[in-house]
């Protein structure tokens, strides 16, 4: 089976590698793709967000499948038109992307069906924003941009004068463009961060083994928020307790309460949770694996990822029982000195062939160039080490050792990726 992949980032890189290994992948596609990419996939020069043009890429190529990787595509409907022209295709449609696309909708699937997230309002108009934040807010309080804003319109305000700025960022300014056209308003909440990423085919949900981004630019979560300075899997704090609990009151339910709404959920279900004193709760939703979480839980997972997709597609996933390696991998991000704000681009990488034949170490592409004289940096966060180890630590001290091999002159990471495992 010919296989499209839709997307460009560390995350597609890492499902491309996961394809290649399925004796049921014949040639394998990537649109629009990377540098690293093209070690496993040809690269088509095509917009991810150019559905007609991918459809008939699809059909020209006798695609069988293909996969979508990255939110917008998604969000905007690419599912329900590769399904009109009769093209197999992993993913939501986009009455069920809204998951993610929309946190607003979400926030009140979730009040009713009773899952538990923070207690929140939504607000469309800034002036009852800014009188809901004067008269009945506890700070710290939190700010979402409804819509899809590259996971930065979350604003976490310590006091009024801050969520007044907050609102009119997202609601006047419009930083985050239409996404800030509605607006929910949430109670902090404190504990433990945990991403599940979980396989659905509209009735059955199977979760895959947990994993832990870390968000922040900085070592000791400091500096701004980016797309993910690192990962680790599984996080030694998300029990079997905690997972049965979560089976049970979060991620079978949401999945029935999409089918109950008209909107069966087929793909990947990202659960975004925070473990509070009080229980896990969700923090977010997304529609796709997560980036750079797909860099630990794929390197993990034992099935053939073509295998488990089809089961999706084809709503028989109630039929398959993932199995993950009794083991433990840990993804530093190497990214552009200056991230996520201004970094220079263009800088020679070397070292890349230092993988090659590593058995049990990745290095996936997110912001790279292939030029006439080698690989060259193209972007913030620039590639993706990951390591297994038969344990966290192992797998820390491997991604680590890893890093050293490639160099670049901006080359900056974090130096805790996964340090919170020695707490655990
Ligand atoms: P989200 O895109 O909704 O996951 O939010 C991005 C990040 O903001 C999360 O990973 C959390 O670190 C933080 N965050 C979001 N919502 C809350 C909340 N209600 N309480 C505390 N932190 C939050
Ligand atoms: N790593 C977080 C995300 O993919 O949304």
């Amino acid at each position: 089976m010919n296989i499209l992949i839709v997307g460009s980032g560390g995350r597609e890189h890492a499902i491309a590698w996961a394809v290649q290994k399925s004796p049921l992948a014949d040639r394998i596609y990537c649109a629009p793709g990377n540098a690293g990419i093209s070690e496993y996939a040809s690269c088509v020069p095509i917009g991810a967000m150019e559905f007609e043009k991918l459809a008939d890429f699809a059909e020209e190529n006798q695609i069988g499948l293909t996969i979508v990787g990255m939110d917008d595509p998604l969000v905007g409907g690419i599912v329900d038109v590769f399904e009109n022209r009769g093209l197999r295709v992993f993913g939501p449609r986009k009455n069920a992307a809204i998951l993610e696309g929309s946190k607003a909708f979400s926030k009140d699937l979730m009040k009713k069906y009773g899952i538990p997230t923070a207690a929140y309002e939504n607000f469309t108009d800034p002036e009852k924003a800014l009188v809901y934040l004067r008269e009945e807010a506890k700070f710290p309080v939190v700010l979402k941009a409804d819509g899809l804003a590259l996971g930065k319109g979350v604003l976490i305000c310590q006091d009024l004068s801050e969520a007044e700025e907050g609102v009119k960022e997202i609601m006047q300014d419009k930083k985050f463009g239409t996404a800030g056209d509605c607006m929910v308003i949430e109670e902090f909440m404190t504990g433990r961060e945990v991403s599940v990423l979980s396989f659905v085919d509209g009735k059955t949900i199977r979760p895959m083994t947990s994993a832990q981004d870390h968000k922040r630019a900085g070592d000791g979560d400091t500096g701004l928020n980016t797309g993910g300075m690192g990962t680790f899997s599984p996080s030694p704090f998300y029990t079997k307790e905690i997972d049965d609990y979560c089976m049970k009151h979060i991620f079978q339910p949401t999945v029935d309460a999409m089918a109950s709404e008209g909107r069966p959920f087929t793909g990947i279900i990202f659960f975004g949770l925070m473990l509070t004193q009080d229980g896990p709760k969700v923090l977010e939703y997304n529609a796709r694996f997560g980036d750079p979480e797909a860099q630990v839980v794929l390197p993990r997972m034992k099935n053939d990822i073509i295998e488990v997709m089809l089961a999706c597609v084809d709503q028989r996933l109630d039929r398959i029982d993932l199995e993950f390696e009794d083991n433990a991998a840990v993804c530093v991000v190497l990214a552009s000195e200056g991230y996520p704000v201004q970094y220079q681009k263009g800088i020679p990488i070397y070292g890349l062939e230092n993988f090659r034949g590593k058995e049990g170490y990745y290095c996936f592409h997110a912001g790279t160039r292939k030029t006439d004289e080698g690989f060259v940096t193209n972007g913030g966060r620039v590639l993706g080490v990951t390591a297994v180890g038969k344990t966290l630590p192992e797998a820390r001290a491997n991604a680590y050792k890893a890093t050293e091999w490639i160099q670049f002159s901006n080359k900056y990471m974090r130096s805790d990726i996964g340090k919170a495992i020695d707490e655990a």
